[in-house]
């Protein structure tokens, strides 16, 4: 299988501070790859590397296979943590200077940023001098310059920080239509759980230089966390029914309370129909149930939370 992006043991070394330590990352083609990890993780230190803003000082990279070189990168959008843009360029101007640094220009160049312009909202401002915008709008504007050339790989980082909650969305639902638009392979970073949960089919988290987890969402929470179920059941007397759930396959933890029973386990869905049986086997009757997954909140914690407090510090990187 051939690759977006392919990483191979990269370390950056600041001072005495290690960045990414013998990094090495697989990104599919076509897919939507998210990057979490706390402050300082090393999340922005990759995608300069990828990007080519950076030289790692140790490991490999390859672009849809090949040695990561000026050509090859030209098929990547960036659009970096520190928005990028020229304060005293209106947004239009802004948009055809980054088309022509990767060789879009004239008539095609001014189509492309009226089409990006309107689709980010930025139609009004069209020319108005990028200084003047809102912080959202920036973020809109940025994201805009990373896509003038049509990238293969658009890569954002914390895309939608600062924005407020309903552009965000809306900011989603673009990328979506972009990538469905393009067939681009997208990796982004974000401090938003619900924002990962919403567009990104693989995930890695990241830690003090180094991966601590990588799947699909499913894969990471099955890793991380047992799921809880709820369950009220008629004539429902407490002590009887937690005997029946204790001798069921697959639940680890039950127990009574008024609202009904409570148990844990790593994949109750798919116990339910073997506990419903042998619930109506003892006569009876599930009327309420339901199961809680646990959140990819939940899983950023457990991965790199706890990692953080057992280091004693929280380093002020900001
Ligand atoms: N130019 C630099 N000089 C020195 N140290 C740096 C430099 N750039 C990054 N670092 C350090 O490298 C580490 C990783 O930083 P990086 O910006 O990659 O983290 P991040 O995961 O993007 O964090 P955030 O979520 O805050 O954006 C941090 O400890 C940071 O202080
Ligand atoms: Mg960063």
């Amino acid at each position: 299988m051939e690759y977006a992006i392919e990483a191979q043991g990269l370390t950056r070394i600041y001072q005495n501070k290690v960045a990414l330590y013998n990094f090495s990352l697989k990104v599919e083609r076509g897919k939507i790859f998210g990057l979490l990890g706390p402050n300082g993780a090393g999340k922005s230190t990759l995608i300069r590397i990828i990007a080519g803003l950076e030289k790692p000082d140790d490991g490999t990279l390859k672009i849809f296979g090949s040695a990561a070189d000026v050509k090859n990168r030209k098929r990547i959008g960036i659009a970096p943590q520190e928005n990028a843009i020229y304060p005293l360029l209106t947004c239009m101007e802004n948009l055809l200077y980054f088309g022509s640094l990767y060789g879009v220009g004239g008539k095609k160049a001014r189509t492309r940023a009226v089409y990006l312009l309107e689709n980010l909202g930025l139609g009004p401002k069209k020319d108005t001098p990028s200084e003047f915008l809102s912080g959202g709008m920036k973020r809109r504007l940025s994201l805009a310059c990373a896509l003038m050339h049509k990238p293969d790989i658009i890569i954002l980082d914390e895309p939608t920080t600062g924005l407020d909650p309903a552009t965000r969305i809306s900011m989603w639902a673009t990328l979506k239509q972009v990538l469905s638009e393009s067939k681009a392979t997208l990796i982004l970073t974000t401090h938003y759980m619900e924002e990962a949960e919403a567009l990104c089919e693989k995930i890695a988290f990241m830690n003090s230089g180094v991966i601590v987890a990588e799947g699909t969402l499913d894969e990471l929470k099955k890793l991380v966390g047992k799921e809880i179920a709820k369950l009220k059941s008629v004539p429902g007397e407490p002590k009887h029914l937690v005997e029946i759930i204790k001798g069921t396959k697959g639940v680890d933890n039950v127990t009574a309370t008024e609202h009904g029973v409570i148990m844990e386990g790593k994949d109750l869905g798919a116990e339910m129909a073997g506990i419903s049986r042998a619930l109506k086997d003892n006569g009876e009757t599930v009327v309420e149930l339901s199961i809680s997954k646990p959140s990819l909140e939940d899983v950023f914690l457990k991965l790199t939370g706890t990692k953080l407090r057992e280091a004693g510090k929280i380093e002020p990187d900001k």
